[in-house]
């Protein structure tokens, strides 16, 4: 099945001779809840901004696709290119065409394995592991324990940076062990039958780590039917990745905690708009993580985005 999003923000002005109208390219590599919030988010920011326009193609997590749609920008001539790729390797080829074709492009949320885009945009994936190491030091303290680490899937940069983090923030606790690593690919499927196969074989864990809430909160399903009296520590990243999950599930004592990853879609067409009025940009720009791991801080977190939305809504 191919999805298709289509998002067009026309602009106010019409008169071309005095503001150059802007198009935008986004290729986003999945769909989802997350990946809605930041396409709102960006469209939002288009809104303050009368000299662009933005059109969406969500390849909804496969890599070739995701590599037509770019080359169905560069063949449409966009002004800029957002992109999220799926993956390191698969879609540096056709980013880096792109931006050879003289294209801007700015990443997104992941990173590729090569130099050739302009700018990036996106969480601090080492920072999620290293929260979510800080936090599991924290709960074994002296007596120490043992970790089970569910990641996404390592041909992806989150991933990658999460585990690199992750392995590092422990580094210094030599009483906790992380028994095994295994790849779920950010998928839930992959995650029940991995976290049955684990738990079976070290049914004596004290935590399950995973780099998303959905991923977590699918794990903890299993786990439960597994052995319902457990008190195994579980702990997600994203936050807000879909209702229920994350801060919600942090709130209602399912999840112990959830590293926020932060969506970013103001700072992507800030950062974006920069570029292509030929203003001052950073290559860089980091998105700041932390943790949320009492009910009282993630119901602190669900009003506070509730009145933000509520805010932008009546704008
Ligand atoms: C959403 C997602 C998140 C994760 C991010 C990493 O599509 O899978 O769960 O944090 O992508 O790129």
């Amino acid at each position: 099945i191919t999805f298709f999003f289509f998002f067009t923000v026309f602009s106010s002005c019409n008169n071309e001779s005095v503001h150059k109208h802007y198009r935008i390219g986004v290729s986003q590599c999945s769909g989802g809840y997350w990946r809605e919030k930041q396409n709102n988010e960006m469209l939002r920011e288009l809104l303050l901004h009368d000299d662009a326009t933005m059109e969406l193609l969500c390849a909804v997590d496969n890599g070739k696709k995701q590599i037509e749609d770019i080359q169905y920008f560069i063949d449409n001539k966009v002004d800029i290119l957002l992109v999220s790729p799926h993956d390191t390797t698969a879609l540096s080829d056709i980013i880096g065409k792109a931006y050879d074709n003289g294209i801007p492009v700015v990443l997104f949320d992941r990173t590729i394995n090569s130099e050739k885009y302009s700018a990036f945009v996106g969480g601090d994936n080492t920072k999620v592991g290293l929260l979510m190491a800080a936090y599991v030091a924290t709960k074994l303290k002296s007596q120490g324990g043992k970790v089970l680490e569910i990641t996404g899937d390592m041909q992806t940069s989150p991933a990658m940076q999460r585990h690199k983090g992750f392995i590092s923030g422990l580094s210094n606790s030599s009483n906790i062990e992380v028994v095994a690593s295994v790849d779920a690919g950010w998928l839930g499927p992959h995650t029940s039958e991995a976290t049955d196969s684990l738990l079976r074989l070290h049914p004596d864990v004290d935590v399950i780590v995973a780099h998303s809430d959905y991923m977590a909160s699918e794990a903890k399903k299993v786990a439960d039917k597994l052995y319902p009296d457990n008190d195994y520590i579980f702990v997600g990243a994203d936050g807000f990745g879909s209702p229920g999950l994350g801060v919600e599930a942090v709130e209602k004592g399912l999840l112990n905690a959830t590293a926020i990853y932060p969506t970013g879609g103001e700072e992507i067409i800030q950062t974006a708009l920069k570029i292509l009025r030929r203003e001052k940009f950073d290559r860089q720009t980091l998105l700041p993580s932390y943790l949320v791991s009492t009910p009282q801080e993630a119901t602190l977190l669900i009003n506070m985005d509730h009145a933000i939305n509520s805010e932008v809504e009546r704008v």
